[in-house]
């Protein structure tokens, strides 16, 4: 066995979560890479609802090792949170482990990120203030604080003397906020530093030993290609790399060991927050889709904007994480539509162009090429075979694995772990 990758293809919300669940089934090991609980998971098991934003979706199996790796930023007081939410429904969280690298979401990274955006004004990214920029800006400035500090408390303690000055002269100077108490942040993390010093580990060691003793090592993104800090509509992205790229330096893993890179399709386009849209429809179908898909944000709870499929940025997710499956989900909510359309490149200032382009103008400036399929109007969520699927379905997914050259492995027809048709045994 060797290391399994799930990445988002698009803007997140792909789906990730239910696909993870389904996988982690076999896993030994899951681990999370990068973000932070800015990502909302939603898996289904036997009809009851789990939200999960900083834990791993595979932690929903106990049997498996979960592990928070080093290039994720942890808010420990929603590490704690959503552990207590666990394990009050009677599951256990005793698998669950947090990396010493993995840095800290301080209270100020998220003050931080609020003012930020309210001071940008019509320049803001629509972050989902969670505090996720400002704690991996502190990472790269070299000010940030590690789960490792915890251990060592008096170390803690100094770091965040040093750190917190910085950042109060930020917020009371720049943005005109209220600044923190060094003594009364101290006092917060000591209160719950005995809860998570016992699942603070090195990760680095335990993750390549696993992939050593041929262990099945599931690796879990969050966010997408579209939102990577380097490849994504900069700068309207979020603050790390969720590709497979991501996995190497957020995990401490080899690229040679990520075998089977498995990206997220969902077989429409959502984007939560600010930045351009190529596909998206301001009109009733993209109403029809919001509706029928649900497509409310799980961490924010904001509308998502919807639009048709678009592969020019699917086969920029193809590219960017070396694709080996595609697994396609919510195809079940395009059931009703008469006619799809998929875009299939970008005009800009009169030249067609098959990649996406760095430059945001040009992304904004960007008029869809499509191509239009015939729709279907059967309830698919019970299928179970490729074969039971409308012609037109099957004429839908068969273009996307034309088109990006990737198979497609699984299909998610409805919410639950079982509405899937399995077209190549993933694991
Ligand atoms: P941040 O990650 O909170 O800094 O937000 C940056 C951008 O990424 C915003 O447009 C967010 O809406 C978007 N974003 C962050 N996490 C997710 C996610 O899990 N799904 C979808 N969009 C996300």
């Amino acid at each position: 066995m060797s290391g399994y990758v799930v990445v988002g293809t698009q803007w997140g919300d792909e789906g990730k979560g239910k696909i993870v669940d389904v996988l982690s089934e076999k896993a030994d090991m899951i681990v999370r890479f990068q973000g932070g609980n800015n990502a909302g998971h939603t898996v289904v098991v036997n009809g009851e609802k789990h939200v999960l934003h900083l834990l791993p979706s595979g932690c929903l199996h106990p049997h498996a090792k979960c592990i928070i790796g080093p290039g994720v930023v942890v808010d420990p007081f929603v590490l704690l949170e959503e552990l207590a939410v666990l394990e009050s429904k009677g599951m256990s969280t005793k698998h669950i482990y947090i990396s010493d690298r993995a840095h800290l979401i301080m209270p100020y990274h998220i003050l931080l990120d609020q003012l930020q955006e309210e001071k940008a004004g019509a320049n803001k990214i629509g972050t989902t203030k969670r505090g996720i920029g400002p704690c991996y800006a502190d990472k790269y400035t070299r000010w940030g604080i590690r789960a490792h500090d915890l251990i060592h408390f008096d170390a803690f303690q100094k770091r965040l003397a040093y750190a917190l000055q910085l950042k109060n002269e930020q917020i009371v100077n720049i943005y005109h906020g209220t600044p923190f108490d060094l003594e009364e942040l101290i006092a917060r993390f000591a209160a719950i530093r005995d809860q998570l010093v016992p699942r603070i580990i090195e990760s680095v060691h335990a993750v390549n030993q696993a992939l050593d003793e041929d262990q099945l090592v599931l690796f879990e993104g969050a966010q997408a290609a579209m939102l990577d800090i380097n490849y994504g509509t900069y700068p309207f992205v979020t603050s790390s790399s969720p590709t497979s790229a991501g996995v190497c330096e957020g995990a401490g893993v080899a690229p040679q060991r990520l075998k089977h890179i498995i990206g997220v399709v969902k077989a429409y386009s959502t984007r939560v927050g600010e930045g351009p849209f190529v596909s998206e429809l301001h009109d009733e179908i993209g109403t029809y889709i919001r509706e029928q898909g649900n497509e409310y944000g799980a961490t924010t709870g904001r509308p998502r904007r919807c639009g048709w499929l678009d592969l020019n940025v699917v086969k920029h997710a193809c590219i960017l994480n070396g694709l080996t499956d595609l697994v396609i989900t919510k195809i079940d909510v395009l059931s009703g539509l008469k006619e799809l359309q998929v875009c299939v490149g970008y005009k800009v200032n009169g030249a067609v162009l098959d990649y996406i382009p760095s430059a945001v103008s040009d992304v904004e400036a960007a008029q869809p090429i499509y191509r239009t399929f015939a729709g279907w109007d059967e309830d698919i969520s019970q299928c179970k075979r490729y074969e039971d699927l409308p012609k037109q379905c099957q004429e839908y997914l068969s273009f996307i694995e034309e088109y990006t050259n990737t198979r497609i492995s699984l299909i998610s027809v409805g919410p639950d772990r079982n509405n899937n048709i399995i077209t190549h045994a993933l694991v």
